[in-house]
């Protein structure tokens, strides 16, 4: 064998891993949170340029986003016939009309008179008539009406339909891509829909959706939730019970990786010979952003917290969906498994209330909105409920003013933001003009690259 060659990203943090944890845990894991689906991607740096060159950040517009399956809306967004979703990104925008059959259709959002916006709010539509001329199209996309049509006869119904883009949905997802072609939704988002049959988003509602502009390019954006190690800098009060460093980072095909970021465990940067279980599991109550626990547990003689806070949030998290969890692993009740399908949909797995993340440039390649969701299982057989609309935070205004958010993942994610609109400056001030990457906990961004890159190459001026 040759180790030069083999061993590369082979390194892990020192101490106990992500494979003991899984062997360790009290109701056996599904094979695939214990399978390394890791895969050595290179050493090299990035190009700063790819986050704040204009250039750049056109080709993404022209090759990549039209090519993209784009989490677009949940289902709750619109749940009845007539309802509609304004989905806009970058330069395109769509309207979700819910059909009276249930199908929900994505049409660009533009009159095709002289181009003004059909609408600029989700809401409630019969029809969509512009608001310049009185352009009126059906919420099925077919023209009904021409105002002063005598001036019109070189414009048939037909070329008049509304344009439409590929509607997806999956596990309470709606998904657009603007050009036909491609791998259909079920092949672009495997493996994950295997993943989360456990999980199963569908029986999820929205219950708490928050977005903020952020200074930063929206790649930068994202890969501050690519990776768990900055908890140790950005994040130290989490360390208590966040196996930061533990982390496994999977990669599968194109399109989705996760990071498993053990929780109820100490950090590997902290001494275990000075802190004892007891204080590992008062730590999670005291600080732990998802309801890891918040009553706090007392273990007994010997009794490590894992899998403890686990058999405690097993309970609360089946009072709460009115679903049996007991063949729910500690690992699916206590941990961090962070999807991210590409380019900008971060679904969390887990029996816990998933977060749900999404990045869009808005409107730029400086700055980026950043959403956040938390879904809550509903108790079987209840109908879906409308979800909230998105609480849109105001540039002075802290995480921890939107109402629902648990205080402390509000205060992660203040942390979080906290870096990015100077890692936007650094990158225009870089002299070297270089990111570096770890090979092996920053995978998920090389792999993301990698994917972008793809796209940049097979559909370059194709827009
Ligand atoms: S621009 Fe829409 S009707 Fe004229
Ligand atoms: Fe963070």
């Amino acid at each position: 064998m040759d180790d030069g060659a083999m061993s590369k990203g082979a390194a892990r943090c020192p101490g106990p891993g992500w494979d003991e944890l899984m062997a360790a845990d009290t109701v056996a894991p599904p094979a695939f949170l214990k399978a390394d689906a890791y895969e050595y991607m290179g050493s090299a740096p990035l190009a700063a340029a790819r986050y704040v060159d204009a250039g750049f950040f056109r080709r993404e517009l022209e090759a990549m986003w039209p090519n993209v399956w784009q989490f677009a809306a949940r289902e709750e967004d619109l749940p009845e016939p007539g309802d509609v979703v304004v989905y806009e990104n970058a330069g395109r925008s769509y309207l979700l009309a819910r059909q009276p059959d249930g199908e929900v259709r994505a049409f660009h959002n533009v009159c095709l008179h002289r181009g003004r916006k059909l609408r600029t709010e989700s809401g409630r539509a019969s029809e969509f008539r512009c608001p310049f001329h009185g352009f009126t199209w059906r919420n099925d996309g077919s023209l009904k009406e021409i105002p002063c049509r005598w001036d019109f006869p070189h414009l048939t119904d037909e070329a008049m339909r509304l344009p439409q883009a590929d509607v997806g949905r999956w596990g309470g997802y709606v998904f657009v891509k603007e050009n036909p072609g491609g791998p259909s939704l079920e092949d672009y988002l495997a493996p994950l829909p295997e993943h989360f049959q456990r999980w199963r988003h569908e029986d999820c509602v929205t219950a708490v959706w928050v977005g903020k502009v952020i200074h930063a390019n929206w790649k930068a954006t994202a890969e501050a939730f690519m990776e768990a190690w900055h908890s140790l800098v950005t994040h130290p009060q989490i360390l208590g019970f966040t196996g930061d460093a533990n982390s496994r980072y999977n990669v599968y095909g194109d399109h989705v990786n996760v990071a498993l970021t053990p929780f109820g465990v100490l950090s590997p940067h902290l001494d275990p010979s000075t802190h004892s279980e007891q204080w590992v599991a008062d730590e999670v109550a005291r600080f732990s952003g998802r309801g890891g626990g918040s009553e706090g547990v007392k273990l007994g003689e010997g009794q490590r917290a894992r899998p403890v806070l686990a058999a405690a949030n097993r309970q609360r998290f089946a009072a709460m969906s009115g679903r049996d969890l007991s063949h729910a692993s500690d690992a699916e009740i206590l941990d961090a498994f962070t999807y991210n399908v590409f380019p900008n949909f971060a679904p969390w797995g887990g029996f816990a209330p998933n977060i749900v993340y999404r990045w869009r440039p808005w409107p730029d390649q400086d700055r980026s909105l950043m959403e956040v969701r938390l879904l809550v299982r509903t108790p079987p057989g209840a109908p879906r409920r409308r979800g909230p609309p998105m609480r849109l935070l105001a540039d002075d205004e802290p995480w921890t003013a939107a109402e629902g958010l648990p205080p402390a993942l509000a205060g992660v994610f203040e942390q979080d933001m906290g870096n990015l609109a100077l890692v936007q400056e650094g990158l225009k001030a870089s002299k070297t003009g270089e990111v570096n990457l770890g090979d092996y906990q920053e995978v998920r961004i090389r792999h993301f690259h990698r994917t972008l890159d793809q796209y940049l190459e097979r559909f370059d001026g194709a827009r």
